[in-house]
């Protein structure tokens, strides 16, 4: 009797879980092709990808210098256009916004660490960080920078220019100018490629709490193995092609059909 109950109860908590913690996708792209035109010569760089994000996943993407990880982040975020297929962000399809109105799309949900920072080299890095903050209306705007910039360790560097800063420091400020977005999700090329070990451990933490705490997605392009096995799901990418996606839920699904198959036989 007590097995009958408790069977139900267990079902009854299942159910009530996935109705109150519904699952959305945050990030959708279909058939996405991107081939760069310089004069008569073309080059493409992605091949019909695919993948869906669920609020809250995180995921690394890896593969060889040159295989289009860059390339893919900086459409799946809005920033340049795709030569065909779609990016749908949050529910919002890119592909015939203006840039305009993309901007607007990532103001309100997108955080983007570059891989060489894009810094505004004559601002400071407390007003690097202050721009974002700015474009959304927020008050306090200020303190609120400062914040971030004592989270990555650059409080006393605030009033130093890019050029000023090292690479790891320059890094360190797009970070806390991605996180000042408070973003839906953020999408991370190399965050840790130029820190020191101790430092992108730090950065590392921060990423990943921000995940935890905000629920924030994290799309994480790497060529650290060990930081891509620390994401739900690593996407490896060669060729512009994803060549392997473990972890996505179709994987999850054909990786438990295979074991219920081998059960049977069993
Ligand atoms: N604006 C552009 N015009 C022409 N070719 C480009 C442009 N941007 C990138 N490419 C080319 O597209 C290919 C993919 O570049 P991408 O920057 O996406 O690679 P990546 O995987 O991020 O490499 P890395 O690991 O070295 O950062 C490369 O061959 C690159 O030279
Ligand atoms: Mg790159």
């Amino acid at each position: 009797m007590c097995q009958i109950t408790c069977f139900w109860h267990i079902n009854y908590l299942t159910y009530l879980n996935k109705i109150l913690r519904p699952v959305s996708t945050i990030l959708e792209i279909k058939n996405l092709n991107k081939t760069y035109t310089s004069g008569d010569k073309h080059l493409t760089v992605l091949h019909d990808v695919n993948f869906v994000l669920q609020a809250g996943d995180t995921c690394s993407i890896v593969g060889p210098s040159g295989s289009g990880k860059t390339t893919l982040l900086g459409l799946s975020a809005g920033l340049d256009r795709a030569s065909s297929g779609s990016v749908i962000l949050s529910g919002i399809k890119l592909d015939n916004l203006s840039e305009d109105e993309r901007a607007q799309v990532r103001n309100q949900y997108v955080g983007f660490i570059f891989q060489n920072f894009q810094l505004i080299p004559t601002l400071t890095a407390l007003e690097n960080v202050m721009v974002p903050l700015e474009l959304r209306g927020e008050r306090n705007v200020q303190r609120q920078a400062m914040d971030l910039l004592a989270r990555v360790g650059l409080a006393d560097r605030h009033d130093h220019y890019p050029t000023q800063l090292s690479g790891g420091e320059q890094q360190r400020v797009s970070i806390a100018r991605a996180f000042s977005n408070r973003p839906t999700i953020l999408f991370a090329d190399e965050p840790t490629g130029n820190l020191d070990e101790e430092t992108g451990e730090k950065v590392e933490k921060l990423l990943f709490e921000l995940n935890r705490e905000a629920g924030t997605t994290l799309v994480l392009v790497t060529h650290d193995l060990e930081l891509a096995e620390k994401t739900q799901r690593i996407i490896r990418i060669k060729g512009g092609t994803i060549v392997s996606d473990t972890g996505a839920p179709e994987a999850i699904a054909a990786q438990n059909d295979t074991n219920s198959d081998f059960n049977q036989e069993a």
